[in-house]
């Protein structure tokens, strides 16, 4: 009999993506990283598999005394760096609202505590049925349910209808739907919900708002960003005067915006019609943050601020931003366009670290593919399987030809 807690058993989901990525670099060690292609990591690495970062953030930190940096933050984050996020979140699309932040330990916690004080015991989390796995842990952490409607249909279309089914299902279920969407640049498909696609979810979110029983947060996990166009912010102006019970959070993160993955700092925002509601958001959401991991990294911050704050710093870190983006985005056409020449089926992909192909026997062929030393992890399982190719881990040279290898595993596999 061991020490720990019942709540605990069954928390123990063994992460797919740190075994397979363990199986590459293991294999790595016997015949030379050169000889594997190694698409498992979520992190944007260059040609010889190192961490790509952002000059421009380097010498910003550089320049911030050590003292400065080693002091506490506030826990709620200082206004500046509120501010900082609200722009690089928003940037021109800012919704006309109450918009306020506060600061977390990259997107991860945000959207810990949007299901933490947004959700009652027992409540459930609706978001698509590709989804970054981190979702569930946090609900099952929490003691929230979660749920999945299809995201792609049929015609490897949004499946829209199937998110407003779901919306409506648990409406008549529980007090406050909470719907999660991580767009644009979706992990791990890759896909930007459109704009027709976000009207016809915003009607449907509002008029659960208006029926006098419902209330509605929706959880934008924003965490890929800016490695969306940059007008792919257009949706952000359909949060202009939403009804007071209809709460829009909005889990930022600088991770990969600012690369600084290790440096753990993010900003859950607030955007509401109602002044009162902010408020009561910064309010619990820092009495969380004291009880757990109490403030942010305050490195982070200045670097945020900083660049914020100075217009030609802030021009050079947008254009670097931009270079970054669409050297991947480079990554990313080699891969479609040899998969659409050789009909291998994709998830529809506007921009991201990562495509998925849909397949039932992702778990074989992920193993097929392995015995030629390419590493993809298999994610879901049955109707949402599929393999997770992470294009931000491999460069331009090395894609040329995944998409062909994937095709012979699935046809092996399938025979
Ligand atoms: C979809 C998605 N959301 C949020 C995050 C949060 O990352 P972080 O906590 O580093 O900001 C990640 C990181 O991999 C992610 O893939």
């Amino acid at each position: 009999m061991g020490v720990l807690a019942n709540h605990t058993k069954g928390k123990n989901a063994p992460d797919k993506i740190f075994r397979i990525s363990g199986m590459a670099k293991e294999r790595a060690a016997i015949v030379g990283k050169e000889n594997i292609t190694n698409a498992t990591t979520g992190a944007f690495l260059d040609g010889d598999g190192h961490l790509i970062t952002l000059k421009t953030v380097e010498a910003t930190m550089k320049e911030i005394p050590f003292a400065d940096a080693a002091e506490y933050a506030t826990i709620e984050g200082s206004p500046a760096f509120i501010e900082a996020a609200i722009d690089a979140a928003f940037r021109e699309y800012r919704p006309d609202a109450y918009i306020d932040g506060i600061a977390t330990p990259g997107g991860t916690g945000g959207i810990h505590h949007a299901v933490l004080n947004y959700l009652e015991d027992g409540d459930t989390v609706i978001t698509m049925d590709r989804y970054w796995a981190a979702y569930k842990s946090i609900c099952r952490e929490t003691n929230r349910n979660f749920d999945t409607f299809v995201m792609f249909d049929e015609n490897n279309k949004f499946n829209v209808q199937g998110c407003v089914e779901k919306l409506r299902e648990y409406a008549a279920k529980q007090t406050n739907v909470f719907l999660v969407l991580n767009t644009p640049a979706n992990n791990p498909t890759g896909y930007n919900v459109r704009q027709e696609e976000w009207e016809i979810i915003m009607a449907e979110l509002t008029s659960i708002a208006n029926n006098g029983k419902n209330n509605v947060v929706l959880l934008l996990d924003i965490a890929y960003i800016d490695f969306a166009a940059p007008e792919s912010r257009a949706f952000f102006q359909l949060f202009n005067q939403l009804p007071e019970n209809f709460l829009v959070l909005v889990a930022f993160s600088m991770s990969k915006s600012y690369t600084m993955y290790g440096y753990r700092l993010g900003c859950l925002l607030c955007v509401s019609s109602n002044k009162q509601e902010v408020e009561d958001f910064v309010a619990i959401n820092k009495f969380s943050s004291r009880a757990t991991w109490s403030n942010c990294s305050r490195l982070g911050m200045l670097v945020m601020e900083k660049i914020n704050q100075e217009p030609e710093r802030k021009a050079a870190f947008r254009a670097e931003q931009e270079t970054l983006r669409l050297s991947l985005l480079k990554r990313a056409e080699v891969f479609i366009k040899e998969a659409d020449e050789i009909g291998l089926k994709v998830c529809p992909f506007d921009s991201g670290f990562f495509v998925t192909v849909p397949t039932e026997h992702a778990e074989e062929v992920a193993a097929e593919l392995r015995k030629s030393d390419l590493f993809i992890v298999p994610l879901g399982d049955g109707a949402n399987a599929g393999l997770r190719v992470a294009l931000c881990a491999i460069p331009e040279e090395k894609i040329t030809g995944i998409a062909k290898k994937i095709k012979e595993a699935l046809d092996i596999v399938s025979k």
